[in-house]
């Protein structure tokens, strides 16, 4: 097996941590970057169940699909607290015979921390700012050109029939035209904009709800189904309702542009365990090409004419911004799943009052 120690030796130099795990989720092979990350060496590490090694993520179920790669960050707080990103990948044979899964993970932290520096620093800051005053003068003259255009719209209804059909028509493009400017705008001044959250007691389901509502003329004219299954024991989470309904507004879009009708449906799922609520938002549309997962949150990446790129982007620094986490799930020609997971703050709370008072 000379191919075996050579594969060994290049996985032993990547800076990525390496995790081969068997078809039943236990650990064959961990490189030295992945033992380090999780505090272990192999030889402690060699035959356990991942659940073991990194608590706080329900391994079994990520791993129960045998074709989907789901990319997610994890906080750890042992050996060191870090950011890392995982990617699972599936491993099958041609046969579909499961090999289990292959695991990589990053170090993410020095980027996250720099980017949460990065938005304080002056330099971006004043650059920032000069975007936006951009993107917000550009604005105004958008508001009173799709004025104008209203007007005559107006001004068209009134003509003989015979010639309203050809105005009508350029008027119906420069009117998309300016939603789509319009809507590119806005998305990018959110995504310029790092507001820290208005975090009061809140209700996930409202805000669900009254998403699920501003977009029903585009679900219903699509003719999506839309099944929710929502626990009815969520806690109030502390939350700002205009940023999670912001992001709960891009992935339920994301979602019904994926499906193509007649057979599209989007199932919204919500839950809670012991520290976290999840809500995850699932459709049977496109999926994800591994590939594209990679670059998912790059900024104008976008696989769509009318897209901007920047909705992904804008949901996970919201869920930060909460102390949250983003998961994306996909397979290709199945569909996509995207979960989001916020922090039980009751729990928190509660968790500090029970301590014992310090004794000096
Ligand atoms: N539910 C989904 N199904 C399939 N592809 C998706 C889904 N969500 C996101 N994507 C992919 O990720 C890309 C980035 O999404 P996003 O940041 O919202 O930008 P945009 O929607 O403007 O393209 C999309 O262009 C699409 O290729
Ligand atoms: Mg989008």
């Amino acid at each position: 097996m000379r191919e075996k120690g050579f594969l060994q030796k290049v996985f032993e130099s990547l800076q990525e941590g390496v995790l081969l795990l068997d078809a039943s989720g236990g650990i064959s092979f961990i490189n030295h970057a992945g033992c380090r990350f999780f505090g272990t060496s192999p030889e402690e590490a060699q035959g356990k169940a991942l659940t073991e090694l990194v608590r706080g993520v329900d391994w079994s179920a990520l791993m129960q699909s045998k074709r989907r790669t789901v990319s997610r960050d994890l906080e750890v707080f042992y050996p060191e607290n870090r950011y890392l990103n995982f990617y699972l990948s599936p491993v099958a044979e041609e046969n579909e015979a499961d090999l289990g899964h292959v695991m990589l993970v990053r170090d993410v932290t020095r980027s996250r921390r720099e980017a949460e520096k990065e938005m304080e620093s002056e330099k971006l800051n004043a650059l920032t700012l000069l975007a936006a005053g951009v993107a917000h003068e550009i604005g105004n003259p958008l508001n009173s050109l799709s004025l104008h255009l209203q007007l005559l719209e107006r001004k068209i209804r009134d003509l003989p029939e015979g010639d309203q059909k050809p105005l009508a028509e350029h008027l119906g493009t420069a009117q998309s035209e300016i939603g789509r400017l319009d809507t590119i705008l806005k998305q990018f001044l959110q995504a310029m904009r790092p507001t820290q959250p208005e975090r009061i007691p809140t209700k996930l389901h409202e805000l669900l709800e009254e998403s699920l509502e501003a977009l029903s003329p585009e679900i219903k004219s699509r003719e999506i189904q839309v099944k929710l299954d929502l626990s009815p024991e969520l806690p109030a989470l502390e939350l700002d309702a205009t940023q999670i309904k912001q992001a709960l507004y891009n992935v339920i879009r994301n979602a019904y542009q994926a499906v193509s009708p007649p057979k599209g449906h989007i199932l919204v799922q919500t839950s809670v365990t012991e520290y976290e609520v999840t809500l995850a938002i699932s459709d049977n549309g496109s999926g994800i090409s591994p590939e594209a997962m990679g670059s998912m949150f790059e900024p104008f990446k976008t696989s769509k004419v009318d897209g901007t790129g920047l909705g992904m982007l804008i949901v996970r620094r919201i869920l930060r911004e909460h102390g949250g986490e983003l998961e994306v799930e996909s397979e290709e020609e199945a569909g996509t799943t995207v979960t989001l997971y916020f922090p039980r703050t009751d729990k928190r709370v509660r968790m500090l009052e029970e301590r014992p008072p310090i004794e000096v």
